[in-house]
């Protein structure tokens, strides 16, 4: 059989890279899928996933737009033919504390970070159903979980990924499609960098493990639940977090 074909949102972002070179290293087809308003991110990228040759592609996108992720997929199959993978890695933030918050901060991380799961999941999923397989995975956070300060936007969007996870988990079940999700917590990436000092060490001070995540230590999650001997686990998150927050 052909490479299991993959598609990664937010794919040359922090976890998104990482991502990619695991799912490439578990012998799949990647396809990184991104905004192209980078051209320096892009270039980083290429380097970081050279060793990888055609096995990871870039592809530009813009998940907030229906129409972006159709023609994403229009030359996906053009190239590939189908998708067998998809990871919703594609996210933002807008932190700002709620009473200062504006039209914009709100709508801007949902049509990202949830409409964004909409517009690229809508049109690969009865491709999977008819084909028998698919593997969604959908990367939430942590704070989806819990609520933070400054978030209640980012928080109200992951924790709908959850609620999205595990409805459509149900539906696709008999068709050989699992969906589940990941939830990070704090790693390493610009995302998290850019969190105030002060507060991102208030906030290290809290994790048990004591340090910040690897995006590494992401992906190999990500690559678990997206195996084809994975096919009994849906419906399911799985936290990341090095014991941020427990719960069963
Ligand atoms: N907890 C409790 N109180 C807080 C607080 C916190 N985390 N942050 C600020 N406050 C307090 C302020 O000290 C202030 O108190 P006073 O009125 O008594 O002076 C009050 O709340 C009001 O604060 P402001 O609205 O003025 O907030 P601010 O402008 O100081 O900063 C913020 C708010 C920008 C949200 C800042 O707290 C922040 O950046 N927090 C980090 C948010 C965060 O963790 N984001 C995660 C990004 S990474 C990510 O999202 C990846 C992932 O999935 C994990």
């Amino acid at each position: 059989m052909d490479k299991r074909v993959a598609v990664v949102s937010g794919g040359i972002g922090g976890l998104g890279t990482e991502i990619c070179r695991r799912l490439a290293q578990a012998g799949h087809q990647v396809v990184a899928t991104d905004l192209a308003t980078r051209p320096e991110r892009l270039e980083a990228f290429g380097s970081e996933v050279s060793d990888y040759g055609d096995q990871i592609v870039f592809e530009p996108v813009d998940v907030s737009i229906v129409e972006s992720c159709s023609d994403l997929y229009a030359r996906v199959n053009e190239r590939f033919g189908r998708v067998d993978v998809l990871v919703n890695a594609a996210g933002i933030t807008r932190d700002v504390s709620f009473r200062k918050m504006q039209e914009s901060h709100w709508s801007d991380v949902m049509r990202v970070n949830l409409d964004g799961v909409y517009n690229l999941t809508r049109p690969v999923v009865d491709g999977m159903c008819e084909r028998g397989y698919g593997r969604i995975v959908n990367i939430s956070s942590v704070n989806g979980q819990t609520g933070q300060f400054g978030q209640t936007n980012y928080s109200a969007a992951k924790a709908g990924m959850h609620g999205f996870t595990m409805a459509l988990a149900r539906e696709v079940a008999r068709k050989g499609v699992t969906v589940n999700s990941v939830s990070p917590g704090y790693c390493a990436t610009q995302l998290v960098m850019a969190v105030p000092e002060k507060v991102r060490e208030q906030i290290i001070s809290q994790i048990p493990v004591g340090r910040l995540g690897e995006p590494s230590e992401i992906a190999r999650v990500v690559d678990f639940l997206a195996a084809e001997d994975a096919g009994y686990i849906t419906g399911a998150n799985i936290p990341v977090n090095g014991g941020y927050f427990m719960s069963f």
